[in-house]
């Protein structure tokens, strides 16, 4: 496994390649990232995973702050996996140059996280869009948990008419249901099972509202996932998969949407 902290030696090595299979993280890598780090590696292209925590897509400094940072032990595991390249770039080395796409954000933008984060979005296009810009990748390798910014990307990449393809994967979950995410490594015990619950409780309640959609009580929800042990929610909300629409009436593409806080630690998911 070869590591690039600049763009410049990165792209000497790589763009003589037949082409890239890219996995972009944050770090503090888990289950999710190994599957698909995996999914890439049958692509028989080479794998690049990138470990970059975007500052421009928390609006918190605390939050950025606070994000889990594990580079040593990512290290260790990405050279176990096998992978070809590893790029760990500075801010200047990703933010200190003008792209030549502007990026294109989708109206849904506005809807869900990005109703709640204001800006994330924008921040995670930005950093994508570079990436994309400086690897040129064959295939982009992201996880459904993260369902919005997938949408988002893909319709970013659609308008710009970039050559790069997306691959949607699975998500990951914990045997207790939760999805896997770097931000779980911050849940004590007994805030895994407060998560744990209330994925029990939601994927009981989407099998009941599939029958009957009356059953779909945004107020009631709320307050049952407070009980829970939610600390806060920021939405609970069902949308059309394919066209990243509301719904309001059962619709068999639809998956219920979720955003709630246990202490300061977000978690989103969507089943
Ligand atoms: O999903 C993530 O980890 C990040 O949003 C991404 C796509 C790596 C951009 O910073």
């Amino acid at each position: 496994m070869k590591i690039f902290k600049d763009k410049h030696t990165l792209q000497k090595e790589i763009l003589k390649t037949k082409g890239i299979s890219f996995v972009p993280t944050m770090g503090a890598l888990h289950k999710g990232h190994i599957s698909l780090i995996k999914k890439s590696k049958k692509s028989r292209l080479k794998t690049l995973v990138s470990i970059f925590v975007n500052p421009k897509q928390f609006q918190k400094k605390r939050d950025f702050r606070n994000y889990p940072r594990k580079t040593t032990q990512d290290i260790k595991l990405l050279k176990k996996l096998k992978i070809n390249y590893l790029y760990i770039p500075t801010s200047n080395d990703i933010y200190g140059f003008k792209p030549r796409n502007k990026i294109f954000l989708d109206k849904s933008s506005k809807k869900l996280c990005g109703k709640f984060r204001k800006g994330h979005f924008e921040g995670v296009l930005n950093v994508v869009n570079r990436f994309i810009e400086i690897i040129r990748p064959k295939y982009i390798y992201l996880g459904k948990k993260d369902y919005q910014q997938l949408f988002l990307i893909k319709r970013h990449i659609e308008k710009r008419k970039i050559k790069s393809r997306i691959i949607e994967c699975e998500t990951i979950r914990e045997n207790n249901g939760v999805a896997c995410s770097s931000r779980n490594s911050k849940l004590s015990k007994n805030q895994i099972k407060v998560a744990s619950n209330i994925h029990n409780y939601l994927r009981n309640l989407k099998k009941k509202i599939r029958k009957n959609y009356n059953l779909f009580n945004t107020n009631e929800i709320k307050k049952d996932l407070l009980n829970l042990g939610a600390n806060k929610i920021d939405y609970v909300e069902n949308y059309n998969i394919k066209n990243f629409k509301r719904i309001i009436k059962s619709d068999k593409n639809f998956n219920l949407f979720f955003a709630y806080y246990i202490k300061n630690i977000r978690l989103i998911d969507n089943i």
